[in-house]
């Protein structure tokens, strides 16, 4: 008798197995609703050349000389989190616009900028929330969408950002204060912690100035200097004297590990 029942139920359990893998492959059938796609509206900014898409709100600089290109995006409030999102890279694809879609056409960005709401629009308020909305630099958007298109529907998904070389500190601030951009970053890509620690000192906090700048009230100066560099996936890096002891303000130092 009991073998029976096990039997029974163990035949239920392949019948529900059964089913649920049919009703699965039947959804990712469903075109845009693969796992981990969610959907989006994507826009364009600036020229070809981007000059309008550099120094945004994440706090990098000249794009091309930090490694991220015109391979960028300003997200909506929705998606920005204010800043901490800065760094992160997402696959996007426009959807259900047959004219205006480039079919088969996947970009890969990185999180650089804040696309701000405007709350005296009443039409074209795809940066204001709850709205989830990518801003593209021109050339990115033309991958996958026509330029006469404006705004185009996409999905998008969180992906690993693939960075050439180690994490890049570049120390800003003043003698009393030192403030680091973090770049560069691989994994997950978006920076949720860091400490430093100077030659003579043990490991400090620091805090979020705005974007990936981090700071802390601190003198460093004549020292060598580590960083701890924590993503938001919860992993850890942590680079030894990545910074000599005769670093000077404005300069940028590469660290031989990364995400
Ligand atoms: C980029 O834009 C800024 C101001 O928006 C301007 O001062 C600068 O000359 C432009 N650079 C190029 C290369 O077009
Ligand atoms: C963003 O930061 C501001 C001020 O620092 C704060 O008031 C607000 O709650 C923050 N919003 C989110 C979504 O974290
Ligand atoms: C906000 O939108 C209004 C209406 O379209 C426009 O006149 C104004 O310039 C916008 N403000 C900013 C800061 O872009």
């Amino acid at each position: 008798m009991a073998k029976h029942q096990s039997f029974f139920i163990l035949s239920i359990t392949f019948v529900a197995i059964f089913l649920a893998e049919t009703y699965e492959s039947k959804k990712v059938e469903g075109n845009f609703d693969e796992q981990g796609w969610k959907n989006a509206r994507a826009t364009f900014y600036g020229d070809m050349g981007g000059n309008e898409t550099m120094q945004g709100a994440c706090g990098y600089g000249d794009l091309f000389k930090q490694g991220y290109g015109l391979e960028t995006a300003a997200l909506s409030t929705a998606l920005f989190n204010n800043g901490s999102t800065c760094g992160a890279c997402f696959q996007i694809k426009c959807v259900n616009a047959p004219k205006a879609c480039h079919p088969g056409q996947i970009i890969t960005i990185t999180a650089t900028n804040f696309c701000p709401p405007n709350y005296t629009k009443t039409t074209d308020v795809w940066c204001n929330p709850p709205q989830q909305h990518f801003d593209l630099s021109l050339p990115m958007f033309l991958k996958i969408a026509e330029y006469k298109a404006g705004v185009v529907p996409v999905v998008y998904r969180r992906v690993t950002c693939q960075k050439k070389g180690g994490l890049k500190f570049e120390i800003k601030g003043n003698p009393n204060w030192i403030l680091v951009l973090v770049f560069n970053v691989g994994g997950v890509g978006d920076v949720v912690n860091v400490k430093i620690k100077g030659s003579k000192t043990e490991w400090l906090p620091m805090s979020r100035n705005w974007g990936q700048n981090w700071q802390a009230s601190v003198q460093l100066g004549g020292q060598s200097l580590s960083f701890q560099v924590q993503t938001s996936d919860g992993k850890l890096v942590q680079s030894d004297n990545v910074v000599p002891d005769n670093w000077q303000f404005g300069q940028t130092f590469e660290a031989k590990n990364n995400f």
